[in-house]
């Protein structure tokens, strides 16, 4: 199977969030399964500094982009010794500090970085013919089927490919205005309800749905989820029309990278037999945070992007009771200055009982993971989620709102049959939130209860494995399947 592999972030080359995590796994996970997967992305700034090595590969595309001419030079790197990566290189677009915008907010230029990116994408995907698929994931890259299928004459080489598309969140969309309208190079067939057009403006991701072969995206829960007009982000209708195409898989852990075991991120590596090792991670968690270095305290991490989805509103609501309780809170996120100002004041009101980073830190999340007793994530609504799996594996007890992939990967704890892995809540508000929190130290401190938890938690197997042989099975189906859908 000769996968194109194509995301406008891949770990470990660039990553704002479990987008990069998830695709840079699977691959990998794929690549063990006997596949030949190649990445494609674009060649940032952070590539350019960071990875080695790079190399030239003598391909340079030239793009339309609304009557110029753009040119792209693709280097060549390696993930490991078997997943080879194209990186696209136009500095104009990629040479920056940030994936999709800085702290005041995304580029205005998005709408032509990714749309150079995507016909960059086709024209190398073209040259280095054959490929059985192209796997394209979030808006970023949704022009890559539907360009290759409306304008198949140009893309000749690839029309027998497959093309799947990944969405890993509705809620982004790539909406822009029409007046953008002719860096698509679409004719204006195209700018209508039926297709690409979205309340007037230009919806980039409708056109990935609509004309890739099929849709996945990260959780069996969500893929309901976005049926429904509750969480269809306005999509619900042309997803609906779609469902027989669209299928859920759940994202797996490379435990390579987020394993107690081996984490060199970590103070003291442990594992379900012997945890002493826990015990210094939290130590030093707490030094990090300057908060009193106490043992029997139970301490609640959070690592987030601060943005809507994440119940930042419900946490800040319940803020002021989860003080009254005997715990510490770590937070380390990066995102909206809403969220962050929010958080920001919360040490000084709280000196003894709240850390706050804000800022993107890996070794930090890793540490965070290991250090903590619980890992808060009160989302709104969460495609898949994978921080609640990262704690999992590291024994850290998930509090979770039962949502999308925390729904399905975390199972509520029953005192009565001591079953479950976490702890789950419905509601989106503070009470409810602070309920699930003050079941999750209460068992706490009944300390061979919460052993067993922990032990049944890190035993929890969410390996990348089965999930990429779902995804092999439907490139397969595809395949098989033959004709465009
Ligand atoms: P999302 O992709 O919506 O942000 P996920 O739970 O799927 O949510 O993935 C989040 C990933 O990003 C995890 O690997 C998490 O550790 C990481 N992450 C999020 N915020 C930060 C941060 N501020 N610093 C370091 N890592 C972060
Ligand atoms: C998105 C979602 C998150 C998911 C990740 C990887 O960022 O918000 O829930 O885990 O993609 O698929």
């Amino acid at each position: 199977m000769k996968v194109l592999m194509v995301s406008p972030e891949i770990a470990p080359l660039a990553k704002t969030g479990g987008l990069a995590d998830a695709v840079g796994a699977l691959a990998r996970a794929l690549v063990d399964l006997g596949s030949e997967v190649t990445l494609v992305m674009p060649a940032y700034r952070t590539v350019l500094e960071n990875v080695s090595p790079l190399q030239e590969t003598g391909i340079e595309v030239e793009v339309p982009i609304a009557g110029r001419s753009v040119r792209g030079v693709i280097l060549r790197t390696r993930v490991g010794e078997r997943l080879p990566a194209f990186l696209i290189r136009a500095d104009s677009y990629f040479l920056r500090d940030g994936l999709y915008g800085n702290p005041q907010g995304d580029y205005a230029d998005n709408a032509e970085r990714f749309v150079f990116f995507c016909k960059a994408t086709l024209e190398l995907a073209r040259r280095t013919a054959p490929w059985d698929v192209l796997h394209c994931h979030d808006w970023q890259t949704a022009l890559v089927p539907v360009l290759r299928k409306v304008h198949g004459q140009l893309y000749s080489e690839i029309q027998e490919t497959k093309a799947l598309f990944t969405v890993h969140n509705l809620a982004h969309q790539g909406n822009f205005p029409f007046s953008v309208w002719d860096l698509l190079g679409l004719e204006m067939q195209y700018f209508t309800p039926r297709y690409l057009e979205f309340y007037g403006n230009i919806n980039l991701l409708k056109g990935g749905i609509l004309f890739a072969d099929a849709m996945t995206t990260v959780s069996k829960k969500y893929a309901s989820e976005i049926r429904t007009p509750e969480w269809g982000c306005g999509l619900d209708g042309v997803i609906r029309d779609r469902e027989k195409d669209l299928y859920g898989i759940l994202n797996g852990v490379d435990y390579q990278e987020w394993n107690p075991e081996t984490d060199p991120d970590i103070k003291k590596k442990y594992q379900a037999k012997n945890l002493i090792g826990k015990k210094f991670c939290k130590k030093d968690l707490q030094e990090i945070y300057g908060l009193p270095d106490k043992a029997s305290i139970p301490l609640v991490g959070v690592v987030s992007r601060l943005v809507d989805q994440k119940g930042l509103d419900i946490l800040n609501e319940a803020v002021e009771d989860l003080m009254h309780l005997d715990l510490q809170l770590v937070i380390l996120g990066a995102g909206d200055q809403r969220y962050q100002a929010l958080l920001d004041g919360l040490p000084g009101r709280y000196p003894e009982k709240v850390g706050v980073r804000i800022g993107f830190d890996n070794a930090l999340a890793h540490k965070i993971e290991a250090g903590a007793d619980i890992f808060l994530m009160p989302s709104k609504f969460e495609p898949c989620g994978l921080n609640q799996m990262y704690s999992l594996k590291y024994g850290t007890i998930p509090v979770v709102r039962a949502t999308g992939g925390l729904d399905d990967t975390i199972e509520d704890y029953n005192p009565l049959s001591a079953s479950g892995n976490g702890f789950k809540f419905s509601g989106y508000s503070g009470p409810t939130l602070l309920e699930a929190v003050k079941r999750a130290i209460t068992l706490y401190v009944n300390k061979p209860a919460w052993r067993r938890l922990m032990a049944g938690a890190m035993a929890c197997d969410f390996s990348w494995e089965k999930s990429a042989n779902e995804y092999l099975a439907l490139y397969q189906k595809l395949i098989e399947r033959g004709g465009p859908h």
